[in-house]
This record gives structure tokens, sequence and C-alpha cells, in this order.
């Protein structure tokens, strides 16, 4: 599939995007539905930004699709969702292989069912050879348990003698985290006009551009997404430093 970077009037397009993806509920709510018809719903965004983003030629793009915290809602939640994640992680191989879009995941994948687990390793395979969008579903994720992990990890390899804590530095704390293998995102999107970041990438968003947008993540389409990215094209990011100075 072609990609078309700086169509749309974008300005520069963002090589890393993340999403909160919120308001499932309260769209579904607003319908007098039950909330797994929002979740429902909001797999067809999923799609469409996935979709537009590797047509405008984002590298990467981070979903948080299940959280940490999300594992207290009610049971029969959980199940519906994780049925939802493994059926689109099933049904929707040919889809990104037709876009050309590669799968990872992020988090506690060892706290998902088995099937799951099992659906997002052969879909992981199947898109494998994919050169294109890198999709990152955040999976049981949560960035205080990441850092946690990352922390624990380092004090084993200089318990062990294989480093000194002189060598403890931002790089090697970001070499431990999930994100090991990808840039920080540029820009993140939350829906739902929420203004949290719910335990959402904490090291890897220090410097990234922040869009709110009011629109409920079902209803978030490609002119949603595309505003966002806009958005992001029109500020000037500084990176603590002074305009002329700027990194980009
Ligand atoms: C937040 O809405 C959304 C979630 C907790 C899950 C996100 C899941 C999807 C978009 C569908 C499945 C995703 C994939 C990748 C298959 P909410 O329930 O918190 O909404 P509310 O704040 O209005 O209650």
């Amino acid at each position: 599939m072609k990609s078309y970077p700086n169509t749309h009037g974008l300005g520069s397009v963002p090589r890393h995007i993340a999403v909160i993806m919120d308001g499932n509920g309260r769209w579904a709510k607003g319908r007098m539905l039950a909330r797994i018809r929002g979740h429902r719903r909001g797999v067809e965004s999923v799609r469409t930004v996935v979709r537009t983003a590797g047509e405008i030629g984002v590298q990467y793009l981070t979903l948080y699709a299940f959280s940490q915290e999300n594992w207290s809602r009610p049971k029969s939640e959980v199940e519906a969702l994780m049925r939802l994640l493994e059926d689109f992680l099933k049904n929707e191989i040919g889809e990104l292989n037709e876009n050309n879009v590669q799968l990872h995941s992020i988090g506690q994948i060892e706290d998902l069912p088995v099937r799951v687990r099992k659906q997002l390793d052969l879909t992981r395979k199947a898109t494998s050879g994919n050169t294109g969008l890198k999709l990152v579903l955040a999976l049981s994720y949560g960035a205080r348990r990441e850092i946690t992990l990352a922390a624990q990890q380092i004090a084993r390899e200089v318990a062990r003698g294989l480093i000194s804590p002189e060598d403890v530095n931002e790089t090697l704390l970001a070499s431990h985290l999930y994100t090991r293998d990808y840039p920080d995102p540029d820009l993140i999107i939350r829906t739902s006009g929420e203004l949290r970041l719910s335990n959402f990438l904490l090291w890897q968003i220090s410097y990234a551009e922040f869009v709110v947008s009011p629109v409920l993540w079902p209803d978030f389409g490609k002119e949603q997404f595309l505003d966002a990215v806009r958005e992001y094209g029109q500020r000037q990011r500084r990176f603590g430093g002074v305009a002329s100075h700027a990194h980009g």
C-alpha cells in the first residue's frame, strides 16, 4: 500500500502517535446500550485510525487497549473485552497485511487469557514481514509497573556486578522498558475530553505534544484523527529550550 506523507495539509507528521481511546462506555450509555456495544464500535475506530496513520506516513501507533487498572472492571466486561480483542486479532490479519501493518504489543502479556496470548502470537507472526506502520497494542499495561520492573532488572544487574550504580542513566533505564525498541511518542491523543494520563507511557511522553479531543472514541474517525495531527503540525516543539534551538 502506498503512503502519502504530508498530504491533507498536515504540516509535519509525527513519527510516533500514542492514543488513549476513551469514551466507549459513555457512547453506549447515551444510546441506552450495553457498554460492550461501545467497545464494539470502538474497534471500527481502531481500524480507521490504523489505516489513516499508515496512509499519512506515521511509523508507530501505540493504542491503550487495556490497562492494568481495567482488570478491576466487572468480570463480564473484562471477558467481553478479551473476546473482542481475540476476535480483532484474528479477523484483522487480512486488513493489517493489506495495509502493510506490523503488529506489536507492550504490557504484562502473561496476564492475558491463554487464547488471547496465542492469537497475539499468531497475528504478530502473520504480520511480521510487513514494513509499514508498526501498530503497538498496550495490553494489561501500566506505566508505574513498567518503570518498577525496569528498576528491578537494573538492581539485579548491579547486584550481580554486571554494571555499577554509576552506569544507571536515562538511556539504560529506557532500554529496560517495554518500549525499548520504539522511539518516544511525538503526539499523544486522548478522546472524550478527559485531561488525564491514566498511567500511560509516563516515562516516554515527557516531551510529547498532548491533544485532547472532545469526541468519544466510537465517533473518532479519519477527520478527527487528521485534525489532531494538524494541531500537532501547528505547534512549535522546543523540548525545554528556545525556538531557535529547537530539535524539530
Ligand atoms: C475506554 O472506554 C476504552 C477501553 C477501556 C478499552 C478500549 C478498547 C477498545 C477501543 C476496543 C478494543 C480494542 C482493540 C484494539 C480490539 P471506557 O469504557 O473507559 O469509556 P467511558 O470512560 O465512557 O466509560
